[in-house]
């Protein structure tokens, strides 16, 4: 049976029958023969990551516990670039997480608000560029050995999963391949508490395994995929061409996109970590990092620490 013909008006919805480029309205109507889009639509919203932020709120109060401390923000939007490469801790330190955009250039977003006023009167969206760092990670989260334990891949599928981000970077990846080894890698020197780092391109993960730098994750958002001013689509119950569907949307939302990933790499870090040190109270947790910490010694990176108990 074609499922355009059914009328499934007796819920009372208004139903959608031109799928938006940019969603998954068309493929997954394929996939499960909906005859509404909107069966796709409700589920396919942004709005479930919500239960990642809150998930991610409790992986941050136990991080908290064992000395680490995230920050996100802003880095791009509509076009506009406000960093040149990766974010450090002191770059999302400037974010003022009250203002309208949380960039990590809070005297440049009444530009950025007039941009996205513009692209709204023309019936478009913008995307952009958001950036996440967690300091004080211990070494050795992770794995080198098994490819599905590399922290790097674990934060890539996390954040990746974030609907509309289309690519990820990992400290200086993107930029890196453009030069020499020399100027790709971070020297290792000695320092007063530790071992130290001269630089910080690997974004804090080499080899798959966190190295006690800064975790530097970059998240690249394309534009809102819901146009007002909608693109050419093809109306499923008719076969028609036309225009795509139109609804409630926004102009775009990367400062949300921060928030979110954020999160995501939040529940990775929590993960990697207890799978490392256990503990089923957060003070055998404790117990075990300061073991650690000490076994490492003077070998160990210097922002490495364990907060008193
Ligand atoms: C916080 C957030 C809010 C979003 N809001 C909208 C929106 O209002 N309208 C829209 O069309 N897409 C919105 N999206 C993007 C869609 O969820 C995304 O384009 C869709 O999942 C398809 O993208 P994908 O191919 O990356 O999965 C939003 C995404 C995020 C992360």
């Amino acid at each position: 049976m074609d499922p355009w013909s059914v009328d499934p008006a007796q819920s009372g919805r208004r139903r959608l029958t031109a799928p938006r480029p940019g969603h998954a309205d068309l493929a997954g109507a394929w996939k499960f023969g909906h005859a509404d889009l909107r069966d796709v639509l409700e589920r396919a919203s942004a709005r479930e990551t919500a239960a990642r932020v809150a998930a991610g709120a409790v992986c941050r109060q136990l991080l908290a516990r064992c000395g680490v401390r995230l920050r996100s923000g802003v880095l791009a939007l509509g076009g506009v670039s406000l960093l040149d490469g990766p974010p450090t801790m002191a770059d999302l330190e400037r974010v003022d997480p009250t203002s309208p955009l949380t960039t990590v250039a809070p005297e440049r977003e009444a530009e950025l608000v007039g941009r996205i006023d513009a692209a709204k009167a023309a019936g478009d969206t913008l995307g952009g560029v958001v950036g996440v760092v967690a300091a004080g990670v211990p070494p050795g989260l992770g794995s080198y050995a098994r490819w599905e334990e590399r922290l790097d891949g674990q934060l890539a599928q996390a954040v990746m999963a974030v609907p509309a981000v289309k690519a990820v970077a990992l400290g200086a990846g993107l930029e890196v391949p453009q030069g020499p080894g020399s100027l790709a890698h971070d020297p290792i020197v000695p320092g007063d508490g530790g071992l130290r780092r001269g630089s910080n391109r690997a974004g804090g993960i080499e080899g798959g395994v966190s190295n006690g730098e800064e975790v530097v994750v970059r998240a690249f958002m394309k534009p809102i995929s819901t146009l007002r001013d909608p693109l050419p689509s093809v109306d499923l119950a008719s076969g028609v061409p036309g225009r795509a569907a139109y609804e409630r949307s926004d102009v775009t939302a990367v400062p949300a996109c921060a928030v979110i990933v954020e999160s995501a790499v939040a529940f990775v870090l929590a993960r990697a970590l207890l799978a490392t040190f256990g503990g089923s109270r957060i003070d055998d947790t404790l117990a075990a990092l300061e073991a650690y910490r000490r076994r490492l010694g003077a070998l160990g990176p210097e922002a490495f620490v364990v907060p008193p108990r």
